[in-house]
């Protein structure tokens, strides 16, 4: 099949164009905003034509959510028009969601039935993504995903690891809980979806197994890169007083959601993957990026 790659110089866009090596039986279209502005409905469309696109795996988005609060307009027509185009292209889309379109003041594991009701301009645009395509293009396959992490751009894990090793004491929030999603691991799950015996349209979610505080995240971030790093690095980040905090005590500049822990059970029993626990994943990554 021919599969066009959005948004792949993002996270997840970069862990599809890895894997994709192993994957050699379909043709891929890895493109950015430099080569495919999906805000363009034209240009999405030409581009399927000429390229006999099959699948659309939707990587590209607005993915700052502090920003997004003060440039909606521009979120909205990444997140919700762009994903539009996408869908009236004529080629299957893949579209990746997230959990802030839930509230996240649940306190079970959200099931893709759950009702929405985003609390951010982020989540909102994302959200309006979703119903967009749907309307358009039924047969899509949408995945929700949260805290998401790779080797690849910026993200909170490199961020701690680097914290970690500048400040000799750190305050990270204990009480918002989530799971970590190592974008690798997605990769994985969106293949599953693309090699399907057959086509499974509809909402899943996705993120790795287990569940923590973003303290807890950082905790094991700062255990396992310590074995990683070399001495000089490892005895900063070992001598870094980390501190759990409460969210009221971080100057968030938008609120962020208490809980984000999204049911997996829809995307492993559909596409019969086994999702790996957020420690193993934070492992891979870690060894991949203070190791290579
Ligand atoms: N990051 C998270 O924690 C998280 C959590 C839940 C869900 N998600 C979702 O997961 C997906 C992947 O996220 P990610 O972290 O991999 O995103 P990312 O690293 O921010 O990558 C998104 C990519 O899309 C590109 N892009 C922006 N506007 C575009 C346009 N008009 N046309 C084509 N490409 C465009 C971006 O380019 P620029 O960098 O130049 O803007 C960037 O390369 C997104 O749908 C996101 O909403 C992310």
């Amino acid at each position: 099949m021919n599969i066009l790659i959005t948004g792949a110089n993002g996270q997840l866009g970069n862990e599809m164009r890895v894997l994709s090596a192993q994957q050699t039986q379909h043709t891929y279209f890895f493109t950015d905003i430099a080569e495919l502005d999906i805000t363009s409905r034209e240009a999405v469309s030409q581009f399927v034509t000429d390229n006999a696109i099959d699948i659309i795996v939707n990587c590209a988005a607005y993915t700052n959510v502090d920003k997004a609060e003060t440039d909606e307009v521009l979120a909205h027509k990444i997140n919700a028009l762009a994903v539009e185009n996408l869908g009236l292209s004529g080629a299957r889309v893949i579209h990746v969601s997230t959990d802030y379109v839930f509230s996240g003041e649940a306190c079970v594991p959200y099931e893709e039935t759950d009702s929405v009701a985003p609390r951010t301009a982020y989540g909102r645009t994302k959200r309006e993504g979703e119903v967009l395509l749907q309307a358009v293009c039924p047969e899509s396959i949408i995945i929700r995903t949260a805290w998401l992490y790779s080797t690849f751009g910026n993200n909170f894990v490199k961020t701690m690891l680097r914290l970690g090793q500048e400040r000799e004491a750190l305050g990270v929030v204990f009480d918002q809980i989530g799971s970590p999603t190592y974008a690798a691991d997605l990769a994985v799950a969106i293949f599953a979806a693309i090699n399907a015996p057959t086509w499974q349209p509809g909402v899943y979610h996705f993120t790795n197994e287990g569940v923590c505080s973003w303290y807890d995240f950082t905790h094991e971030i700062f255990a396992r890169a310590q074995s990683l790093l070399g001495k000089e690095a490892a005895d900063k980040i070992a001598s870094c007083h980390l501190r759990p905090i409460l969210s009221s005590e971080y100057q968030y500049q938008t609120p962020r959601p208490h809980y984000s822990v999204l049911s997996k059970t829809k995307i492993k029993q559909t596409f019969g993957i086994a999702i790996p626990h957020w420690t193993e994943a934070l492992q891979v990554c870690l060894e991949k990026l203070l190791h290579d």
